[in-house]
């Protein structure tokens, strides 16, 4: 492809991308001029496989509060992807970026020595209870870490993971993922087989939570280990604790103790990806400890470092006992990801987060619980501390992705951020800071929306 071409490729793109803004949502009306501006200018440089639900181009932000490039302000309860936990602009994590810019901002850590990502492994230590940390820079990197560290372990060759998991996109991870086909296709993949998780209430195998004794988990022994897949050959089973992208799906409480049964009594690995439920996301450190359940791995990232890129895969000495040079990295340990994130977990710990978390979470859960009232297409309202999803239905109870994606762009016009996942399910994840008065304000606005949606 010549570069004429390119740029005609890309003003068609423009043109779909503009169109389908305005159509769907009336672009014009909603977002400014600068708005409009950037998002022309992006459509022609930026990659298209990003896809963006609406137009919203940031600038600014503090708190909960996100303000556009036009000043237009929004309540956020996507947290740029259950990232900003601490709040956006946080005066303790932007006092440690400053300081540590102020003397070093990367090192090599794979190679040398520094005191940040130190001081930030000992208080993962002292909040996860697992002995070693390994850096590296993403969500996808941490999966991948820990999945080269269960192969190396083992000298097995292969993965379970569930439907509806999300682990990443990069090869390794994206094998183990199993959410939605696009991401998927044309791709190879290392060897996994995926296994039924826990989404009561459209059980898989149509059953009835609790007397299906979690059939779900059971599978894992009763059907694969017997017919496709021997533990022998069975590096690690890898789970989330509330599966994300995939829709916001809480399990009953028993699913991951079975899991974790099912593991130790066939000596698999069990790898909890908390990418997502980490950093107390839905009330305790780990999403995992609501559940009373351990993973001999766990992977976090995302809220991590309140912003600035960093992965960790965490486990205990006898397990990450891997020699020097099998595994490493540029960026992980980078001086100024590590101050950000140790200045937020102390933040998020002084806060007592936990306990807001819990009484928020619960509080919106309510007042979603009561829109359902006036609003059946809610069919299901669920989730832990402030990770919660409602899912969109049609009368029948079957998905309804159309709504469920005009509602969230009536909101966007409202002023309140959010994002789907799943097929039907909008997500909420604000950041663990968000104010009861924020939180109230946002729903108001939501039930607006959901009654234009639903005209
Ligand atoms: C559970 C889970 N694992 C892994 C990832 C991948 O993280 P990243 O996008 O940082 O690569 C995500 C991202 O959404 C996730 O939710």
């Amino acid at each position: 492809m010549d570069k004429t071409d390119r740029s005609e490729d890309s003003i068609k793109k423009l043109e779909t991308e503009l169109d389908f803004f305005e159509q769907e949502i009336g672009l014009l009306d909603v977002v400014g001029p600068k708005a409009r501006e950037i998002i022309g200018q992006d459509c022609n440089v930026i990659s298209a496989c990003v896809s963006r639900p609406y137009p919203l181009v940031v600038d600014r932000a503090n708190g909960s509060i996100v303000k556009d490039i036009d000043g237009k302000e929004y309540i956020d309860f996507v947290a740029g992807i259950a990232v900003m936990n601490a709040g956006y602009s946080n005066q303790e994590v932007k006092a440690a970026i400053s300081a540590q810019l102020d003397k070093m901002v990367h090192c090599g850590y794979g190679d040398f020595f520094a005191e940040p990502p130190l001081k930030l492994a000992k208080k993962l230590r002292e909040l996860s209870g697992y002995s070693k940390v390994f850096y590296c820079n993403s969500g996808t990197e941490a999966v991948e870490a820990a999945m080269k560290l269960a192969l190396w372990k083992t000298k097995r060759q292969n993965f379970i993971s569930f439907y509806n998991a999300f682990h990443g996109r990069t090869l390794g991870a994206l094998s183990l993922t199993c959410s939605k086909v696009r991401q998927k296709e044309h791709f190879p993949a290392i060897r996994t087989v995926h296994t039924h998780y826990a989404y009561c209430y459209r059980c898989p195998l149509k059953l009835e939570y609790p007397s299906c004794g979690v059939e779900c988990a059971k599978q894992i022994e009763n059907l694969i280990f017997r017919k496709e897949l021997s533990p022998e050959d069975t590096a690690a089973v890898f789970i989330e604790p509330i599966q994300g992208e995939g829709g916001y799906i809480v399990p009953p409480p028993e699913f991951h103790k079975e899991v974790r049964k099912i593991c130790t009594d066939n000596d698999v690995l069990l790898v909890a990806d908390e990418v997502q439920t980490g950093c107390f996301r839905t009330g305790p450190f780990l999403a995992m400890e609501n559940f009373e359940v351990r993973a001999d791995i766990t992977c976090l990232a995302k809220a991590l470092g309140s912003g600035l890129p960093i992965g960790v895969m965490l486990a205990d000495r006898d397990l990450m006992d891997w020699p020097p040079g099998v595994h490493s990295n540029t960026f992980g340990g980078n001086l100024l990801s590590s101050a950000a994130s140790l200045a937020s977990l102390e933040f998020l710990e002084k806060e007592n987060i936990e306990n807001h978390v819990r009484e928020m979470g619960a509080h919106i859960r309510q007042r979603l619980r009561e829109l359902q009232d006036n609003f059946p297409c809610i069919g299901d309202v669920r989730g832990l501390g402030l990770m919660i999803g409602a899912e969109i239905v049609k009368s029948d109870k079957s998905i309804d992705p159309i709504r469920r994606d005009r509602i969230v762009r009536e909101a966007f016009k409202e002023g309140v951020l959010l994002l789907g996942c799943g097929e039907s399910v909008i997500r909420f994840s604000p950041p663990l800071v968000m104010t009861d008065e924020e939180a109230d304000l946002g729903l108001d606005k939501l039930e607006k929306a959901l009654r234009r949606a639903t005209r």
